[in-house]
C-alpha cells in the first residue's frame, strides 16, 4: 500500500513537471514574439504646417526649423525613421483624427480641448501669444484689441485668445490659412494687429526691420502655453517618445538645438516641471 502510493505520487509529480514545462515554453515564446527584437521599426508619417518659421518652414525645397531638428533627434533616439510631410494646418488635425498620420510636430499648443481628440507628448517648448502691430500703433494691450481689426491663423490658440477678448464670431477677427497671410494683411493695412505665438512674430519683426513693426506682450491677456508632439488618440508611440524627449533634455541635445535656433538657453527645468 505504501509503495503503491509513492509510485502514484511520483507519476503525479512527473505530470506536474511536464505541464509546467509546457506552459513555461508557451509563455516564453509568446513574450519573445511581442518584443520582436531585431525587427525593423516602421517608418512614421509625421505631418506639419511648414509655414511657421522658425519652427517649421520651407527653405530651398526642404522643411527645416527647430521642430525638424527636434524630430530628427527623437528619430535617432527612438530608432523610428520618420517621413515628414508639409500638409498644412487644418489637415494636420484631420490626418491625426483619421489616423492617416502617426504624429505631428508643428508648434502645437497642448490644451484641454485638443486633448479630447488627440494625445500629446510631454511639453517641449514654452510659448505665449503676443501682438504684432505697426510701430505707430496705439494698441498697447490685449484689451486695446476691442474695436480693432485683428488677423490670425485659423484655428490656432491665437484665434481663441483674441476671441476671448473681442467675442466669438466677431467679424473684426480675420482668419487666414497661414500666419504669413495674416502678417501680409497687417502690412497692407487690412488689419491693425496680428496675434500669434511670440517666437514667430518676434522673429518676423526682427528679420524685417524695414517694415516698422513691434511686438507687444500682455501677460494678463495671454497665458503661457506649451508645445507638444500630437498623436492620434491611444497611440502607443507616446511613452517611447516621452522617454526620448527626456533623454534629449538630460544629455544636452535639446539645449544645443535650442541654442542653434534661438541664440539663448532654454529653461529645461521649467519644461520638466510641467510633467508633474
Ligand atoms: N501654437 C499655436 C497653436 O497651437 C499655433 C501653431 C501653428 N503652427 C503652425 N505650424 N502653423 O494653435
Amino acid at each position: 500500500m505504501k509503495k503503491k502510493l509513492s509510485i502514484f505520487s511520483l507519476v503525479l509529480a512527473f505530470i506536474l513537471v511536464l505541464s509546467a514545462c509546457a506552459s513555461g515554453s508557451g509563455s516564453s515564446s509568446g513574450s519573445s514574439a511581442s518584443s520582436s527584437s531585431g525587427t525593423q521599426k516602421k517608418t512614421l508619417r509625421v505631418v506639419d504646417d511648414a509655414t511657421y518659421a522658425p519652427f517649421e518652414y520651407m527653405d530651398k525645397g526642404k522643411i527645416v526649423g527647430f521642430d525638424v531638428d527636434i524630430l530628427n533627434a527623437l528619430s535617432k533616439e527612438t530608432g523610428y525613421k520618420v517621413q515628414l510631410a508639409n500638409v498644412g494646418w487644418d489637415p494636420v488635425f484631420v490626418e491625426l483624427k483619421n489616423k492617416t498620420a502617426d504624429m505631428s510636430i508643428s508648434a502645437i499648443t497642448i490644451n484641454s480641448q485638443r486633448k479630447q481628440t488627440y494625445d500629446f507628448s510631454v511639453p517641449y517648448f514654452l510659448s505665449t501669444n503676443k501682438i504684432l502691430v505697426k510701430k505707430n500703433s496705439n494698441i498697447k494691450s490685449g484689451a486695446d484689441l476691442k474695436g480693432k481689426v485683428i488677423a490670425v491663423q485659423t484655428a490656432t490658440t491665437g484665434q481663441a485668445a483674441v476671441e476671448k477678448i473681442v467675442g466669438q464670431n466677431n467679424p473684426n477677427v480675420k482668419k487666414f490659412k497661414t500666419i504669413n497671410l495674416a502678417i501680409m494683411e497687417l502690412l497692407n493695412g487690412g488689419a491693425d494687429a496680428v496675434v500669434a505665438d511670440n517666437t514667430v512674430i518676434e522673429e518676423y519683426a526682427k528679420n524685417n526691420p524695414g517694415q516698422n513693426l513691434k511686438v507687444i506682450m500682455d501677460k494678463k491677456a495671454f497665458a503661457p502655453e506649451f508645445y507638444g508632439l500630437m498623436y492620434p488618440k491611444g497611440s502607443n508611440l507616446r511613452s517611447v517618445f516621452d522617454k526620448a524627449i527626456n533623454t534629449l533634455y538630460a544629455n544636452g541635445t535639446y539645449t544645443k538645438i535650442y541654442q542653434k535656433w534661438f541664440k539663448a538657453s532654454p529653461d529645461v527645468n521649467e519644461l520638466k516641471a510641467q510633467q508633474k
